[in-house]
């Protein structure tokens, strides 16, 4: 079959790590027989740099014609690029928030596994990694503090900023349902996090969440305040399975929870509505310090590729040889070099490469 894949290489590493992603799907078309027709869409910083706003409405209705959307990363240093001078309206981040809320994106999948050969690259003692862990992050993805009115002006001669996190009963729902449904597909174990100890939005988040569960007898729900949940993290992460959350808390959660897989550079997402339709992207940012040296992970926005041949496409087979490629090739101990630390790299049978090398060793692995 073919397979249009609207494309976003956008800033940063954005380019390096789509292309490797690219060659991977290429391959897995050349040995499944299918074929992929890649759209390229300007987003972020570069469409910033050619016609002055993050986002078109052409890119938006580009995204729309595609069957899925494949994005690398957008943004620059907030401290030194030119884009961050300009109002927040048009800074590279607007334009990813734009089409999240424009496609309905609302429930963010970030999956969180630890691999056996990346337990060196794991921040965490050996103990508290135990058998290892393995979750799936549900982030809410369009509501939330994200999407509330927001300004800043004076208030009695004091400068004041106000954002709002609003959240209704159907946004909460919508996104709970998604969450117990992955659940039942893996150990039946949802945690949900909030802050309902303080926040009007946690209660009625709770309380949603809570109605919901009683149409999944066989999934067990936990309620975990935010805070106790991003200590849980680091103490005992193998005690989580699907972790459901609202739009910030997921933010800082999944970066939380790539680290401690050993690098942000392994941790991929899918961002979906209610059709086939998805973004695929790593959760990594656009890394400027790194940009242009060949050096960052592709393995994110590779898993990310599969993850689009299962949501998008139903090519579980696909997907699966993907996701083997990866894990082989860690296997015969192939490292980029945020997942070698230096123990590592003293070792002989551990060989460092780039990110075009890493690209071909999985390729070369999709059979
Ligand atoms: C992410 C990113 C984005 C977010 C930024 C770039 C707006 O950090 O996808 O996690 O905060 O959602
Ligand atoms: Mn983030």
């Amino acid at each position: 079959m073919d397979y249009k894949v609207g494309v976003i290489s956008g800033d940063g590493i954005g380019p390096e790590i789509v292309r490797e992603a690219k060659k991977v799907l290429d391959k897995v078309g050349e040995v499944f027989g299918h074929s992929f027709s890649y759209d390229e869409i300007l987003m972020g910083g570069v469409s910033i740099d050619a016609v002055g706003v993050p986002l078109t409405d052409e890119a938006i209705a580009q995204a729309k014609e595609a069957d899925a959307v494949l994005m690398g990363s957008i943004g620059g240093n907030t401290s030194t690029s030119p884009w961050y001078k300009l109002p927040a309206n048009l800074r590279p981040e607007a334009g990813l928030l734009k089409l999240r809320k424009s496609l309905n994106l609302f429930a963010n999948l970030r999956p969180a596994y630890l691999y056996g050969e990346l337990r060196a690259a794991c921040p965490l003692r050996d103990d508290i990694i135990g058998d290892g862990f393995d979750m799936m992050i549900m982030r809410e993805l369009t509501g939330g503090l994200y999407f509330g009115d927001r300004r800043t002006e004076e208030q009695d001669g004091v400068m004041t900023a106000v954002d709002t996190l609003t959240y209704n009963e159907n946004e909460i729902r919508r996104i709970a349902k998604r969450g117990f449904d992955i659940a039942m597909k893996r150990r039946k174990k949802v945690t949900s996090v909030d802050k309902a100890n303080v926040l009007d939005s946690s209660r009625l988040w709770r309380k949603v969440v809570e109605e919901v569960a009683k149409d999944y007898k066989e999934v067990t729900l936990e309620h975990m305040l935010v805070d106790n949940c991003a200590m849980q993290l680091v103490k005992d992460p193998g005690q989580f399975d699907v972790i459901l959350t609202e739009n910030m808390f997921g933010d800082i959660l999944s970066d939380e929870a790539s680290m401690v897989t050993g690098s942000i550079g392994m941790l991929s997402s899918a961002s979906l509505n209610d059709t086939k339709f998805g973004l695929y992207e790593p959760s990594g940012g656009s890394a400027p310090d790194i940009a242009g040296k060949g050096i960052a992970n592709p393995i994110a926005t590779i898993l990310s590729a599969a993850m689009m041949l299962r949501y998008s496409f139903d090519l579980d087979r696909e997907a699966d040889a993907v996701e083997e490629a990866v894990r082989q090739v860690l296997k015969e101990q192939y490292r980029t070099v945020d997942i070698m630390p230096q123990e590592e790299a003293e070792k002989e049978s551990v060989t460092q490469v780039g990110t075009a090398q890493m690209g071909d060793l999985i390729a070369d692995k999709i059979r």
